[in-house]
């Protein structure tokens, strides 16, 4: 398995593009089995997310147009031979789930397995199978699997859903799209990647409204028609960024950055003390720290537009080298510390109780050898050992590939000292 050797103490300066949004590529691929005509996304981030996810729309029949390294992926599912996603496909990545809504509208049944994904909590999809129920699909679950029927199609319906989740909530628009009558979601969740993708759906040629706000409305068409679409840019990734220039120190501009979906991440930031110019018409966000002290700040992870559970564990590498105590409390998953015990391992003092880690600065971490646990934590890890004295090895970064594209090559650009180690 490969590791990342990373030698601490350089100030990062330069510009860092920023690429697709990985969690807004994988709704917009699930997109294109619903129609038999092409899908071509742009601005498409070469992630072993995405790329697995192709490989399970191929094995479902889509012609897949997808040259390595290239952003531009072409989605023909012209003809589907299969309508079955399998445990070993689907249980590497919970996304993959998503087939199952748009498979079921367009043929009427599908069986998919039920998920894997980051080990952050239990992750049901009992919101999934609800909405999906209430348009009419008959589910069983049996054997792990997920068979879903709906022989005279799937129908509009009203949904509210209890609490807030992305997923659900892409799944039920997708499905939705092609339903007999109107389907309204209420309390969607409102994150951008929705908006992003029923944007795509509309150039399709569906009929959605509210899409980022709390209540979507989806007027079911008969057919959808090929588009082409270029996916957001990734938030998350410039929120990874600008906090690994807030904790080096230096001087950095994100490029593409999409400003608008990051209000609460740079609140945040400028409460603790880092100077951070955001450009929503340029799409830029300049972020500075020149030996300027970093102020511990408290964030409660929310559903957007709250501050994101996806920036919170790059938010307590930051906060561990703080001035003062921060309490940092993770309000969406039950089980996303995991990068707390490693962080300590560079010697951040972080205590974690409950739903709450209390964070209590230290002047400096020291290098030491760590282990990446999920996607986000391992990418904490990376900023705690940006800023450490000394040498930190990464290890177990196959969750990292997952998610940042060209990770080494973005941060050495700006004179980060980071080298990665092939394992057997
Ligand atoms: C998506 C993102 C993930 C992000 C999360 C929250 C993708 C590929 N992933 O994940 O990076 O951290 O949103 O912003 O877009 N839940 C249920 N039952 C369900 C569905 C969810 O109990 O049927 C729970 C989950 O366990 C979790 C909460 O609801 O505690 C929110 O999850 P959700 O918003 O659905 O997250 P994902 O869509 O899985």
């Amino acid at each position: 398995m490969d590791s990342l050797k990373i030698t601490g103490g350089h100030k990062l300066n330069g510009t860092i593009p920023i690429s697709g949004a990985k969690n807004s590529a994988l709704k917009l691929m699930a997109a294109c089995l619903l129609t038999r005509e092409p899908l071509t996304l742009t601005n498409m981030p070469n992630l072993a997310d995405t790329r697995f996810l192709s490989q399970l729309l191929a094995s479902l029949g889509v012609e897949v147009y997808w040259p390595k390294g290239d952003s531009e992926c072409r989605l023909n599912a012209a003809e589907l031979t299969s309508t079955i996603a399998p445990y070993d496909q689907v249980r590497k990545m919970r996304a993959s789930f998503n087939v199952l809504g748009p498979m079921l509208a367009r043929e009427g049944h599908a069986t998919v397995s039920l998920p894997g994904g980051c080990a952050i909590g239990a992750r049901p999809v009992d919101l999934h199978l609800q909405a999906l129920e209430a348009m009419g699909a008959d589910l069983k679950v049996e054997a792990g699997y997920v068979k879903a029927a709906a022989i005279h199609g799937l129908k509009g319906a009203k949904i509210v859903f209890p609490f807030v989740s992305v997923g659900a909530t892409e799944h039920a628009m997708l499905a939705a799209t092609l339903a007999h009558g109107t389907t309204i979601l209420e309390n969607a969740a409102r994150e951008p990647e929705i908006a992003d993708l029923a944007d795509c759906l509309n150039k399709m040629g569906a009929n959605i409204g509210g899409a980022g706000t709390a209540t979507v409305k989806i007027e079911g068409v008969e057919a959808l028609s090929g588009a082409t679409h270029a996916v957001m840019a990734d938030r998350i990734e410039a929120g990874t960024y600008a906090m690994a220039a807030a904790a080096a120190g230096g001087d950095v501009t994100l490029e593409g950055a999409p400003v608008a979906a990051l209000g609460a991440m740079i609140d945040a930031m400028q409460r603790s003390g880092v100077d951070v110019e955001a450009d929503e018409a340029a799409a830029t966000i300049r972020v500075q720290r020149n030996g300027s002290a970093l102020k511990a700040v408290d964030v409660n992870t929310q559903p957007h537009p709250g501050f994101p559970t996806d920036l919170q564990a790059q938010f307590m590498a930051l906060m561990s080298i703080a001035d003062g105590t921060s309490v940092i409390r993770e309000n969406i998953f039950e089980n996303r510390f995991m990068h707390a015990p490693e962080l300590s391992r560079l010697g951040a003092d972080i205590q974690v109780r409950g739903k709450e880690a209390i964070v209590k600065g230290v002047e400096q971490l020291r290098g030491a050898p760590v282990m990446a646990t999920d996607l986000r934590a391992s990418v904490s890890l990376v900023i705690a050992a940006l800023a450490a004295e000394g040498e930190t090895q990464v290890n177990r970064i196959y969750h990292l590939d997952r998610g940042f594209e060209r990770l080494e090559e973005k941060l050495t650009g700006c004179g980060a000292d980071i080298q990665r180690v092939e394992g057997e």
